[in-house]
């Protein structure tokens, strides 16, 4: 007997899955809002905490509302000395995805909270993880180099304390400026894989801790968060300028993927490129390097001219990381560092008007059969 094939859209392509009132992405326009401000808007004129605030209530903060934010999480930045003993106990060599994944989860066996699936506990608890999840990061980079973990300093703001917990100081406004915009295109994008992964956890009544775990991994994979670090992987991997058309055409030969490009949603250019590549080429004029972008700009234009595929944020993200002084394997944490904020904002969501997220599968295996004696099985 056949079964007719149903309608099945490999990778959930053009699926709407749900509602969302967080950001809006508009493939059409190439155009990204938060709660209905354009992306490129946000990223210059308020601060990442102005965005995580936005993207948990709904609305940006007046001057009050920002100050008692920036001192609540300034307040939370502290790793138990349980935790910094675990994370010194990681193999040195351990990915750093992999690490801030296991410090995230062990943060839940510690919070007081975990299990309260409340919105109230949720909101308090986002707050803990966007406080903690820069040191843990840093603590375990650190560790991987054989330092010690730098004490957090509240007087900082969420940029500058990133750059003080991994280098011990901060550098000049415009460094800053320029990976505080990062954090900002980086915190939000509809229903992605890592915020999907978040929605299904959550949609089990699970608790937050494992709802961002998940996002975690789902973040590591180089399709996905990783490639900011291929990125910088493959210029590194060019070397030169002079050598980047010719090393892009092996790669065509070989049918093999150019990372930092593509997207699944945008076809015509992702809305974030434009602000990221400005302050990636800000961050080659204050080091006074400017082979990444001379690379990066011969790339992206046979990219386009040849292939007709456009950047994504990942694309200026990793050279921009690059001139900031971080280490490569830093790039996808500094993603989770930002991406927090969306996760919490949609595992809020999701809460709130739950359903099960449970979709179904058309079977191809082995028809019906009987189960055989050992003794007549091959
Ligand atoms: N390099 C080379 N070819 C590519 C690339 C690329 N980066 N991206 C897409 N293509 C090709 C595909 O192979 C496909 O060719 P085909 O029709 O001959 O098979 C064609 O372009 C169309 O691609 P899609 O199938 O529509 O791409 P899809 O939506 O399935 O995948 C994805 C999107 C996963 C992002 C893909 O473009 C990719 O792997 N890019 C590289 C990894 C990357 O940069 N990821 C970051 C995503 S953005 C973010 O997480 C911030």
């Amino acid at each position: 007997m056949s079964e007719t094939q149903p309608d099945i859209r490999k990778g959930l392509v053009g699926v709407v899955a749900d509602v969302s009132a967080v950001s809006k992405v508009m493939p059409e326009t190439n155009s990204l809002t938060y709660r209905g401000y354009p992306v490129q808007d946000l990223a210059e004129n308020c601060s990442f905490e102005e965005v995580a605030y936005l993207l948990w209530n709904g609305e940006l903060p007046n001057a009050g509302q920002l100050a008692d934010f920036r001192r609540e999480e300034a307040g939370q930045r502290a790793l138990t000395p349980a935790l910094l003993e675990v994370i010194r106990a990681f193999p040195r060599d351990a990915h750093p995805m992999d690490a801030i994944r296991t410090a995230v989860s062990f943060m839940g066996m510690e919070d007081p909270e975990a299990a309260d699936t409340s919105e109230p506990a949720t909101r308090r608890k986002a707050m803990r993880l966007l406080a903690k999840i820069p040191t843990a990061i840093a603590a375990a980079h650190r560790a991987s180099k054989g330092l010690d973990a730098i004490a957090p300093d509240p007087s900082l703001t969420f940029a500058e304390s990133f750059f003080h917990l991994v280098f011990g100081k901060v550098p000049q406004p415009e460094v800053v400026k320029a990976f505080d915009v990062s954090l900002t295109l980086y915190a939000e994008h509809g229903f992605n894989a890592s915020t999907f992964t978040a929605r299904t956890i959550t949609s089990t009544g699970a608790d937050l801790h494992g709802a961002v775990v998940g996002g975690i991994a789902a973040l590591k994979g180089p399709l996905h968060g990783g490639a900011n670090e291929a990125v910088m992987h493959m210029l590194a991997e060019i070397g030169e300028p002079a050598r980047a058309v010719e090393w892009l055409q092996s790669r065509f030969d070989h049918r093999a993927l150019v990372m930092g490009f593509g997207h699944r949603v945008y076809k015509n250019g992702d809305s974030r490129v434009p602000t990221m590549t400005r302050y990636a080429e800000k961050m080659a004029e204050v080091v006074g390097d400017r082979r990444w972008m001379e690379m990066s700009r011969l790339l992206a234009g046979e990219m386009l001219a040849k292939k007709n595929i456009h950047p994504n944020l990942d694309f200026p993200a990793g050279p921009a990381y690059h001139l900031m002084g971080f280490d490569i394997p830093l790039f996808t944490p500094i993603f989770v560092a930002s991406r927090i904020t969306g996760w919490s904002a949609h595992v809020i969501e999701q809460a709130a008007d739950n359903r099960l997220i449970r979709p179904l599968s058309h079977y191809t295996g082995a028809t019906q059969r009987s189960v055989p004696p050992m003794a007549e099985r091959g």
